[in-house]
C-alpha cells in the first residue's frame, strides 16, 4: 500500500517538474504541440505547460556568435586552401522567432548561416586567385561576406541580421607559404632600397633648391646694384645738364644785360648828343686844358661851330 502510494507520488512530482519550466535572460521559450508549433512566446522566467502533450524549445534573441569551422577554398587558379574559422555573429529578432522557426526549424543558423557562409566563400574563391584572396583581398572579404549574407537573408529571413563577421588567415600549402614569405622579404628589401633613395633624391632636390634660391638672390643683388649705379650715373647726368643750363642761363643773362647797358649808353648818349651839349663838352674840355694855343689858324677850328652856337650863346673874343 505504501509502495503504491510513493510510486503515485513519484509520478506527480515527475509530471509536475515536466510542468513547470524555465527560461533564461536572452531567451524565449516557443511550444510544440503535436508536433505542431504554436504561436504562443513566452519571456524569460518560470512557465508551466501541458504535462507530456507541450514541448518547449528555447530560441535565443541576443547577439551571438556562430563559428563556421575548417571552409574549403578552391581558388581560380586550382589551389585548395582552408579558413580555419568565420565567425558570424548576429541576432535574431524576437518578433520574428515563430516564424523564422517554422521556416527553417530551431536550428536555423545552419542552413541561414553556416551553409550560406560556405557557399559565399566558395563563390568568392573561385572568382579570385590565391594572390587575391590570401593578400591582395583578404581584408576586403569579411566585409564582402556580409554584405552578401545579409542581402541573401533579408529575402530568405527578414529578422535575422548578420552584425560583423571575422574571418581568420587561410591556411595555405607549406611550400607557396614559403615563397610568400621570401617574397614579403624581398619586398620589404625592395621597400628599404626604394625609401633610402628617395631619401637621396630629396636631398640632391634641396641642395639643388638651395643652390637655385642662392643664385636667384646673387641675381637679384646684382640687378639692384645695376639700376642704382645706372639711377646714379642718370642723376649725375641729369645735375650737370642743369648745372650747364644754369651757367648758360646766367651767361645768356650777362650778355643781355651787358647788351641792354650798352644799347642804353648808346641811346643816352645819342640823346645827349645834342649841339648844347657837344658846345658844354667842348667847353669842358677847353677848359681843362692846361695850355692853350692861339694861332692863325684857331679861329678856323671854331667857325663851324661858332656859327652853329652863336644862336645861345656868345663866343668870347
Ligand atoms: C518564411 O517563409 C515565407 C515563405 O517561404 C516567407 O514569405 C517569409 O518571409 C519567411 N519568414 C521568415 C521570418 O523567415
Amino acid at each position: 500500500m505504501a509502495v503504491k502510494w510513493l510510486v503515485t507520488l513519484g509520478i506527480a512530482v515527475a509530471i509536475l517538474a515536466s510542468t513547470i519550466h524555465q527560461i533564461p535572460e536572452g531567451h524565449v521559450g516557443i511550444y510544440y504541440r503535436g508536433g505542431a508549433l504554436l504561436t504562443l512566446v513566452t519571456s524569460p522566467g518560470f512557465h508551466v505547460k501541458m504535462p507530456l502533450l507541450t514541448a518547449v524549445k528555447i530560441v535565443q534573441t541576443t547577439l551571438h556568435t556562430d563559428e563556421v569551422k575548417n571552409i574549403p577554398c578552391g581558388t581560380s587558379g586550382g589551389t585548395m586552401i582552408y579558413f580555419d574559422k568565420i565567425e558570424v555573429v548576429n541576432i535574431l529578432n524576437r518578433d520574428a522567432v515563430i516564424e523564422t522557426v517554422r521556416n527553417y526549424t530551431v536550428n536555423y543558423d545552419r542552413p541561414l548561416i553556416f551553409d550560406k557562409i560556405h557557399h559565399e566563400v566558395n563563390q568568392f574563391c573561385s572568382l579570385h586567385t590565391l594572390q587575391e584572396v590570401y593578400i591582395d583581398l583578404f581584408s576586403s572579404i569579411d566585409d564582402h561576406l556580409k554584405r552578401t549574407l545579409q542581402n541573401d537573408l533579408n529575402v530568405l529571413a527578414p529578422g535575422l541580421f548578420v552584425s560583423s563577421i571575422r574571418v581568420t588567415k587561410p591556411k595555405i600549402p607549406e611550400i607557396i607559404r614559403r615563397n610568400y614569405e621570401t617574397m614579403e622579404q624581398e619586398k620589404t628589401q625592395y621597400m628599404i632600397v626604394t625609401a633610402h633613395q628617395k631619401v637621396v633624391e630629396k636631398e640632391a632636390e634641396t641642395d639643388r633648391h638651395r643652390a637655385v634660391i642662392e643664385a636667384e638672390k646673387v641675381a637679384q643683388v646684382a640687378k639692384i646694384q645695376y639700376e642704382q649705379k645706372i639711377l646714379s650715373k642718370e642723376s649725375e647726368k641729369r645735375i650737370a645738364e642743369i648745372e650747364a643750363e644754369i651757367h648758360l642761363a646766367r651767361e645768356r643773362a650777362l650778355a643781355d644785360a651787358q647788351k641792354y647797358h650798352s644799347d642804353t649808353e648808346a641811346e643816352s648818349n645819342k640823346l645827349k648828343l645834342t649841339p648844347e651839349y657837344l658846345q658844354l663838352a667842348m667847353y669842358q674840355a677847353l677848359a681843362q686844358n692846361t695850355k692853350i694855343y692861339f694861332g692863325n689858324s684857331i679861329p678856323n677850328m671854331f667857325i663851324n661851330t661858332n656859327e652853329m652856337l652863336s644862336s645861345t650863346t656868345e663866343f668870347p673874343s
